[in-house]
């Protein structure tokens, strides 16, 4: 039944994942999300506007509080100068933004180049507008990007590079030099940078720098973030768009087809959450940290091979060595095992590859944007657990 333009992509791993923890009572640090909701005056704000008539259509690019206050987000974090009227759209979440930015500014046969492993809305919309993608592998354990790879996936195809920064599912933040070699690239080769900065805010240590402040980026990057991860909001669904007017227009003239305008009633209360409320995504960030350094060494105890992410809300695992012949058999059996659900990388990965050619294939991936008691307690499961695989 499904049309060729849907086909291939595979099913989210999320959807199959959550529900095994849910039907065997497993602790999930599968998917991510916070357990712990964002700030609660920022609740308020979303529960007045409900009450007070803020229920009907927002205008298309998103309410003027919202946008301005995103304008004024990028100036005082990064200082980037945004006109909110021309150079702002906001969108239902970020992963609408992507799906509006690629449909927006992808033609039919277009090479898209891409940071793999990758959030899997990428693969998807890409396919969905007809565009081919091109994978620049970060590899394990360090996940750094290869440069030279960047430059060999570039053709006179290609249109534009989607970066991910800090990047999901790995953890990496792209250093000042790395930022700099894709930032060459796009102006060697004229192309537009669609920069995917959802966790902007929780890093640790490494700073994070968006794209378009770099020499001669800013006229050719649009930049996406949300509410979401930021404010421990997830379900709100309240991402943006923000860059040059044309690249903006671009997103807007698909948005306004997949949504029209999105939900009106959060809009003033994440502008409220920006605004006011500038300084709790760092103190979020401490927080995470923390629970990033409980999770890893916790992993590392176990005998598994961690890497430490600099950023998001991931660390990743290397399985080998256990008897799995990969860890999506790993992930399966683990529930049962354990009673601890994790993810495994390599739905991440081009599905286009040959299955023994894969280089997510021992990878794990853990969220720790958990309580640290809900840490704790899947550490002590899967210490209790017999890890080892049926191979080993
Ligand atoms: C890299 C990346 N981009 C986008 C999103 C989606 O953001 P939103 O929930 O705002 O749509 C996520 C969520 O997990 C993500 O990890």
């Amino acid at each position: 039944m499904t049309v060729s333009r849907l086909r291939g992509i595979p099913p989210t791993i999320f959807t199959e994942m959550s529900a095994l923890a849910a039907a065997t009572g497993a602790i999930n640090l599968g998917q991510g999300f916070p357990d712990v909701d964002g700030p609660a005056d920022v609740v308020e704000r979303a529960v007045a506007a409900l009450r007070e008539g803020g229920n009907q259509y927002a205008p298309g690019p998103g309410v003027p509080a919202l946008r301005e206050a995103i304008a004024h987000h990028q100036a005082r974090h990064y200082g980037l100068t945004l006109d909110p009227g021309t150079q702002v759209v906001v969108t239902t979440g970020a992963t609408e933004a992507i799906a509006a930015a690629i449909l927006g500014l992808v033609e039919p046969g277009d090479e898209v180049v891409l940071l793999e492993p990758y959030y899997d809305s990428y693969l998807a919309m890409i396919q969905m507008a007809g565009g081919i993608r091109r994978p620049v592998t970060l590899r394990a354990p360090d996940f750094r990007l290869d440069v030279t790879a960047l430059r060999s996936a570039v053709s006179e195809r290609t249109r534009l590079i989607l970066l991910n920064s800090p990047h999901n599912p790995t953890g990496t933040v792209l250093t000042a030099a790395e930022l700099r070699a894709v930032s060459e690239v796009a102006v060697e080769h004229d192309l537009v940078v669609v920069t995917d900065e959802v966790y902007e805010h929780l890093t640790y240590g490494e700073e994070h720098v968006p794209l378009a402040t770099l020499p001669g980026m800013f006229e050719r990057t649009l930049t996406l973030s949300s509410i979401g991860k930021s404010y421990s909001f997830t379900g709100w669904k309240v991402g943006w768009a923000s860059g040059p007017a044309p690249l903006v227009r671009a997103v807007l003239d698909a948005k306004q087809w997949l949504t029209f305008t999105s939900g009106a009633p959060l809009q003033p209360a994440a502008a409220y959450a920006l605004d006011a409320e500038p300084d709790w995504p760092h103190r979020l960030a401490a927080s995470l940290r923390e629970r990033r350094d409980l999770l890893c060494e916790g992993l590392r105890s176990l005998g598994l091979a961690t890497t430490v992410p600099q950023g998001t809300y991931f660390a990743t695992t290397d399985i080998t060595g256990l008897g799995w012949p990969d860890g999506e058999a790993f992930c399966r059996a683990l529930p049962e095992r354990a009673g601890v659900v994790a993810i495994p990388m390599q739905g991440f990965y081009d599905p286009d590859r040959d299955r023994a050619d894969q280089p997510g294939r021992q990878l794990v991936r853990w969220a720790f944007c958990k309580r640290p008691e809900v840490i704790g307690a899947a550490l002590e499961r899967l210490a209790g657990a017999d890890l080892g695989g049926p191979l080993g």
